[in-house]
């Protein structure tokens, strides 16, 4: 079976090593991938983006199944390029994928459906954004409606700040057309947990929950990144919290996707808060989350391809889900200064057994492996609890060389102090 893979990081990294593990894979590969990647799949230069190139890629390969992992395809439409060329995806439809594509859309529908989250309002102009912000509650949230490469969202601590990021993501527009429309939000309090859940559209099978740990560096202090490290299970998220969020999250959110005519298959991530008012959804994506997949699918015991190919089939309710009762966690090494100004290409020593580092961003040049990006790789490992889930990360962490690595050195440490 031949298998195709859009996307190029750490998570796309994790995917690629469980799919391997399914013998019928006979042909495996990643557009564009990375140099980390290229050493379990072909790597093939086609950018996430190129949709055209994607789909004739799929075709003169004659592709089996295709994953579109990232946001930015999904929100493109790859999905429905390639199925309108017969070849069979994970991953949903262009009208599906702007839960994650549109703030404005996404809380509208949880505002119809009654799906709890964070009051909000919506607006066109920036005068009437300011305006509102004269009387707003401080601090506020501030929420550019399209993809921004995850830096969209600005948390205002004072009403200045917030009267700043309207006039950047409106006005100077450093989102594009991402800041036509802004979403200003309540500021809403309480532990953050990540759900990622397989969903077909009649079915919805939430996935081990996990933790990531957002900014740059310990204690939670600079700036936003992609995420620098997770752990799974997420300690906050009991067996009681799970309940509720199914009933009043999970599947409301999937019968509102039908209702609008937006059924959605693939995997969708709730980034969730549980605030003293219960669970309330801060975001939605429309795909695996980065690095969170890290250390979610090495937790799962069945086989991910298989599911992937029922939910395509509309068929999940057969499928077998099985999780692990094990603890992982995932510690993300950067180039030192990001998410600002980094240099990469940096040669990069890897201890022998690389089974669970994901490389986020590397090349291979003259045979080898270079850091290429500001996430360069994570080191996972999982272990019968947390605390040793971290302890090893960090033990094979050093066991891991480039010149300008960085990366934060309390990822767990939250998670373990809500545990006791
Ligand atoms: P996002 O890019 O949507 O994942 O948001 C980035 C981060 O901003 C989230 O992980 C939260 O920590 C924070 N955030 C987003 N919305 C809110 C909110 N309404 N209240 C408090 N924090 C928020
Ligand atoms: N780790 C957050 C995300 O994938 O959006």
């Amino acid at each position: 079976m031949k298998v195709m893979v859009v996307g190029g990081g750490g998570r796309e990294h994790a995917i690629v090593k469980k799919i391997k593990e399914n013998p019928a894979v006979t042909e495996l590969y990643v557009l564009p991938g990375n140099g980390g990647i290229a050493q379990d799949a072909i790597c093939v230069d086609i950018g996430a983006k190129d949709i055209d190139g994607i789909v004739a890629f799929a075709k003169e390969k004659a592709i089996d199944f295709a994953i579109v992992a990232p946001d930015d395809p999904l929100v493109l439409g790859a999905v429905d390029a390639l199925e309108a060329v017969g070849i069979s995806c994970f991953g949903p439809n262009r009208n599906a994928a702007i839960l994650e594509g549109s703030k404005v859309f996404s809380k509208n529908l949880m505002k119809k459906y009654q799906i709890p989250t964070a009051a909000y309002a919506v607006f066109d102009h920036a005068a009437d954004a300011l305006a509102y912000l004269e009387t707003a509650p401080i601090p506020t949230v501030i929420k550019a409606d399209g993809l921004a490469l995850g830096k969209g969202v600005i948390i205002a601590e004072t009403r200045e700040q917030a009267k700043e990021a309207v006039h950047t993501i409106m006005e100077d527009k450093i989102f594009g057309a991402s800041g036509d429309q802004i979403v200003i939000e309540e500021f809403l309090t309480g532990p953050e947990v990540s759900v990622l859940a397989f969903t077909d559209g009649k079915t919805v099978v939430p996935m081990v929950s996990s933790m990531d740990h957002k900014r740059a560096l310990d204690g939670d202090q600079g700036l936003n990144t992609g995420g620098m490290g997770t752990i799974a299970p997420n300690p906050y998220y009991t067996e009681a919290i799970a309940a509720e969020c199914m009933e009043k999250i999970f599947l409301p959110t999937m019968h509102a996707m039908n209702a609008e005519g937006r059924t959605f298959k693939g995997c969708l991530y709730f980034g969730l808060m549980l605030t003293a008012d219960g669970p309330k959804v801060i975001e939605y994506n429309c795909r695996f989350g980065d690095p969170e997949t890290q250390v979610v699918l090495p937790l799962l015991e069945s086989d991910l391809l298989t599911i992937m190919q029922q939910i395509a089939a509309g068929t999940l309710a057969e499928a077998e889900v099985a999780f692990s009762k094990k603890s992982a966690c995932c510690v993300i090494l950067a180039s030192e200064g990001y998410p600002g100004k980094y240099e990469t290409g940096y040669e990069i020593t890897l201890p022998a057994d690389t089974s669970r580092i994901f490389v986020a961003g590397a090349k291979v040049k003259d045979g080898k492996l270079l850091s290429g990006g500001g996430r360069v790789l994570g080191v996972t490992e999982v272990a019968d609890t947390l605390a040793e889930a971290v302890e090893k990360a960090y033990e094979t962490v050093k066991t891991v060389h480039f010149a300008n690595a960085y990366y934060r050195k309390d990822i767990g440490k939250k998670a373990l102090a809500a545990e006791v």
